[in-house]
């Protein structure tokens, strides 16, 4: 495998500290997008909090503001530079460095624009020079250099950043990046580059030092989890095999081993790449929850295959049959796109229909957004706007429905729970989630935070259920 070199970049990193020494600084960073970007993001805090920032929640206080973006739809990009001509003040009256990362640094016409009208943009790197930000950030700061460091690769492994974690008990674990599969709406594979697999043992590794700081709860993180190493095995890239990791299957079994980790959750698969191997690993594996995310996108054949998506809706539907007969209680969440080119009244309806059949415990939703350089984008026959909306709000109405029953069956029942923190809403309460990912609210000491818990449902709310620690735990 292609790792890359960081010796000069984390040389870099005590350049720029030496520069800050005797400085309090702080820096703001948005996170926009998915949790592969929230993870970037605790890499790219985790290099400033070595170059002695410290992270503050308020944009106006920071020395250092770092937009980290997303271009998945469009909405995205009003919200951008809505942000970048808020903080020009800021630079103004003191100097603010802006750096702004991510994937939607990797569109051509993003970055163009952003030169043209917002020429005080410092640095902008793009999702294959996360790593360079701490030379980034010299440069600007000791040469006051404008930067831009974007470069198009295929896609290297980068490993050993510093990170600086979100959350103490549950943490992500980037598994693999890019994404080779090219469905027609979607720009990721364009801006996060293609497949490729981190080492079994780098991964393990990491989760093993996670477990001894204390963390219980693991997400494996992808575009693709469960092709994890396919590219390498079929492209014969080299790589080692480490306590009989040589796919998602075994990897999932070699987490679920690791002592400490209480609960692995992944995201996100895809529906063709779900083997038989990958589905008793599931089943083995008791730390594994048994709630799957399994992205439908649209529950018509004749979309599915424009969409370029591999399965078609009866795939699909014979998909989950087979998972709920070999893994017992299973339960799906799922992702759908509303309005793409072509999809017809009897499209649609037979997405309504799999949602009937299927009753995920969430989905979401989405309503299609025409991205530059997607063979969606090039269709004729695009939907009316007015009828995107109402397609979505008739999805919409469906879902919710279900979920409001769906939480019916939850009540009089005991569910484990990792207790996360006390309620935002009110404090007297602790909050958590079930293996489902239900959130839980329920009367408890803090001591409990960052333990398993059992909990009796007691009432359900549309998005929370309530509860009573059970005796005996
Ligand atoms: N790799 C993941 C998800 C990637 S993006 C997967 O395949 O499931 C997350 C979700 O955004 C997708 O599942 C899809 O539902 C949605 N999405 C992607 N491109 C979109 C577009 N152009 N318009 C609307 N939704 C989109
Ligand atoms: Fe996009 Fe499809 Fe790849 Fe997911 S699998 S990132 S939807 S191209
Ligand atoms: Fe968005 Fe990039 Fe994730 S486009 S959804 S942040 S991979």
């Amino acid at each position: 495998m292609q790792k890359v070199d960081i010796k000069e970049e984390l040389q870099y990193i005590e350049k720029v500290k030496e520069i800050n020494q005797n400085r309090t600084l702080q820096y703001y960073i948005l996170t926009m997008g998915c949790q592969l970007n929230e993870n970037d993001s605790e890499k790219l805090s985790g290099m400033l909090e070595k170059m002695n920032y410290q992270k503050t929640e308020e944009m106006k206080e920071a020395d250092l503001v770092l937009f980290n973006t997303c271009c998945v739809r469009e909405n995205a990009e009003e919200k951008l530079f809505g942000k970048v001509g808020e903080v020009k003040k800021q630079k103004e009256e003191k100097g603010t460095i802006i750096a702004i990362g991510g994937c939607m640094m990797q569109e051509e016409h993003i970055v163009k624009k952003l030169k043209q009208s917002y020429p005080y943009v410092d640095i902008i790197f793009g999702t294959h020079t996360l790593h360079k930000l701490p030379k980034d950030l010299y440069k600007a700061l000791e040469e006051n250099k404008k930067i831009r460091d974007i470069i198009d690769i295929d896609g290297e492994i980068i490993e050993g950043l510093p990170i600086s974690r979100n959350d103490h008990k549950k943490a992500s674990v980037t598994i693999m990046n890019g994404c080779n599969n090219f469905c027609s709406y979607c720009i990721v594979p364009y801006v996060r580059g293609r497949e490729r697999s981190r080492e079994p043992k780098d991964i393990l590794n990491e989760i093993k030092g996670l477990a001894k700081e204390g963390y219980k709860e693991i997400t494996l993180l992808g575009q693709n989890v469960n092709s994890y190493l396919r590219v390498e095995r079929e492209k014969k890239i080299e790589f080692e095999e480490y306590e009989g990791v040589n796919s998602f299957a075994t990897l999932l079994r070699a987490v679920n081993n690791i002592e400490g980790i209480e609960r692995i959750r992944f995201i996100s698969p895809h529906p063709k790449d779900f083997t038989e191997d990958v589905i008793e690993a599931i089943r083995d594996c008791n730390k594994v929850c048994k709630l799957i995310h399994l992205p439908l996108q649209s529950g018509s054949s004749q979309v599915l295959k424009i969409m370029n998506r591999k399965y078609t809706k009866e795939q699909y539907l014979n998909l989950v049959e087979r998972m709920k007969k070999t893994i017992p209680n299973v339960v799906f969440t799922t992702d759908i796109i509303v309005g793409f080119p072509g999809e017809t009244e009897e499209d649609f309806e037979d997405t309504l229909e799999v949602v009937k059949q299927v009753k995920f415990e969430q989905v979401f939703m989405f309503i299609y957004s025409r991205r530059v350089g997607t063979p969606g984008d090039r269709m004729e026959n695009q939907i009316p706007e007015e009828m995107k909306h109402k397609r979505f709000n008739r999805l919409k109405e469906l879902v919710e429905n279900q979920i409001a029953e769906n939480n019916q069956t939850y009540l009089g029942t005991i569910q484990k729970v990792i207790v996360e923190g006390t309620s935002k809403n009110n404090e007297k309460m602790l909050t958590g989630r079930t293996d489902s990912n239900k959130v839980v609210i329920f009367e408890g000491k803090e001591e409990l935070i960052g333990t398993m818990v059992q909990i009796k449902i007691v009432s359900e709310h549309m998005w929370y259920l309530k509860g009573k620690i059970e005796k005996g735990c």
